[in-house]
């Protein structure tokens, strides 16, 4: 562990010793992907150990923190508005009100905050999470406000508490930022540069984590196939797991683990290493998300996505030779700036072609400061919605098309816990991500079953555990 996480361990302390008997709380809402779902959970260890237990309610909290997201526009107005409504509970409970991530990164949000919502005590970068308890005693003792956001890529910190909100699939960050500067994309700017942990630091948390009983990891980063690469490139990569394949191949060994997931690759970056960790391993599910963005050429390159839409049906083709059996999830973004009707019936033909499982589609959400936003043929609101929708309905009918495939199959299912739509019925999910809802046992949550899908309600399966003779 570093100096600097020793120090803010002593402030942890110092406010826990505070907080002794006051029966204090805290909550936390992210926004955002789950990389950020990732952050909270560190943060959510932090107010633990300070003394602040967790609650879901901002009344009743004495802590208050807002984990934002600034990758698409919805997520700004989301956030002024909650910051808005915390004015009144302030006065009435005294409460800390700390922001912070991504959207902090940005100049004119972190000013907005400061300018306009004077009752937010603590601004926080995603540099500087780990500065929570110093930031946290210092208003705690001062009542000054902090603005506690660096611009300079933070360093990888170990040994952070955990509080993990996820009980059966534990989020395990292995890399830091983006190097890739997509055009459309805020990331790069408000992440930093790309780090890796180290792999030793990586293996002791999954063994951690199977200590503690979980069968399921999702590795996360923002480009998890360039694992080490810049700490290669200069250098710096001390351990002979130096590739993201070559620690796949390691978590793999290590006994306990069940499955092992990862977002999000990059399409350049899916060298044959990872095609073959990936095809040789037996507990990574064979189930890829594979952001294609766009399927025009044109657009990828003005994207700066660095493949063609020839590149990535190749990939796609030749993972599914060496692993017959995968299947695949993507991103897209419709309507970015220049995109043609020509372009946009290119995206509907790769996903046509590759058949998704799952596809998280996006409108373009213009983001100042990247090369996007100053782009001048911005595509009218009308037709990305209008284009929106025609993909949606594609996707759509793929999936039912797809879900018949999965009908009366046997399937493994990782057993999450009650489904929350009938507390009588048990949920979880197969290799593919596909949700079932079954009956089932207490006794069976957090293991894996076989069930047969004997329903398909095009978002889930009714399931019928099939017992072993
Ligand atoms: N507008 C819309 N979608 C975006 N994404 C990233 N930036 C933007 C943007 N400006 C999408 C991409 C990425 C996912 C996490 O969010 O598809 O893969
Ligand atoms: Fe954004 Fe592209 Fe980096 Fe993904 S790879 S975080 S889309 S810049």
């Amino acid at each position: 562990m570093s100096i600097e996480i020793d120090e803010q361990k002593e402030y942890i302390k110092k406010i826990a010793e505070e907080n002794l008997n006051k029966n204090m709380k805290y909550t936390i809402l992210t926004m955002g992907c789950q990389l950020n779902e990732n952050d909270s959970e560190k943060i959510s260890g932090m107010a633990e150990q300070m003394g602040y237990s967790k609650t879901e309610k901002f009344e009743e909290a004495n802590l208050a923190i807002i984990n934002t997201c600034c990758v698409r526009e919805n997520a700004e107005e989301r956030l002024f508005g909650k910051v808005g409504e915390l004015k009144n509970l302030k006065e009435k409970n005294n409460m800390i009100i700390a922001i912070g991530g991504c959207m902090m990164q940005e100049k004119h949000m972190a000013e907005k905050i400061k300018k306009s919502y004077p009752h937010v005590d603590i601004v926080f970068g995603t540099h500087t999470l780990h500065k929570l308890p110093e930031d946290i005693f210092k208003v705690i003792n001062s009542r000054k406000r902090i603005q506690d956001v660096i611009d300079i890529d933070g360093r990888v910190y170990e040994g952070l508490p955990i509080s993990r909100a996820n009980n059966v699939q534990a989020s395990i960050t292995i890399m830091y930022g983006c190097d890739n500067f997509c055009t459309y994309c805020i990331v790069p700017y408000v992440r930093g540069r790309e780090r890796s942990r180290n792999p030793e630091d990586i293996i002791n948390e999954v063994k951690e984590v199977v200590k503690q009983g979980y069968k399921e990891i999702m590795l996360l980063g923002q480009n998890v196939n360039s694992y080490m690469r810049a700490e290669t490139k200069r250098g710096e990569c001390k351990s002979r797991i130096n590739s993201f394949a070559k620690l796949l191949r390691e978590i793999n060994k290590i006994e306990g683990i069940e499955r092992i997931r990862f977002i999000s690759p990059h399409p350049k970056d899916f060298s044959d290493d990872v095609i073959e960790a990936i095809r040789d391993c037996d507990k990574v599910c064979k189930f890829v998300h594979l952001p294609l963005q766009s399927g025009s050429t044109n657009m990828l390159k003005v994207m700066n996505r660095k493949y063609t839409k020839e590149q990535y049906l190749e990939l796609v083709e030749k993972m599914k030779n060496k692993i017959p059996e995968i299947k695949f999830s993507t991103d897209i973004i419709v309507g970015f700036a220049g995109e043609t009707e020509e372009d946009f019936e290119e995206t509907l033909d790769v996903v046509r072609k590759v058949r998704f499982e799952q596809v998280f589609m996006f409108i373009y959400s213009r983001r100042k400061g990247t090369p996007g936003d100053k782009m001048e043929n911005q595509i009218p609101e009308d037709i990305k919605h209008k284009r929106f929708d025609r993909l949606k309905e594609l996707v759509e009918t793929q999936i039912s098309e797809n879900n018949k495939e999965y009908l009366n199959t046997i399937q493994e299912v990782l057993v999450e816990g009650p489904s929350k739509s009938d507390e009588t019925m048990l949920t979880g999910r197969t290799e593919a991500n596909k949700v079932v809802v079954f009956n089932g046992t207490e006794d069976m949550i957090n293991t894996i079953q076989k069930v047969k899908l004997v329903e398909d309600h095009m978002w889930y399966f009714k399931g019928r555990v099939i017992k072993e003779l």
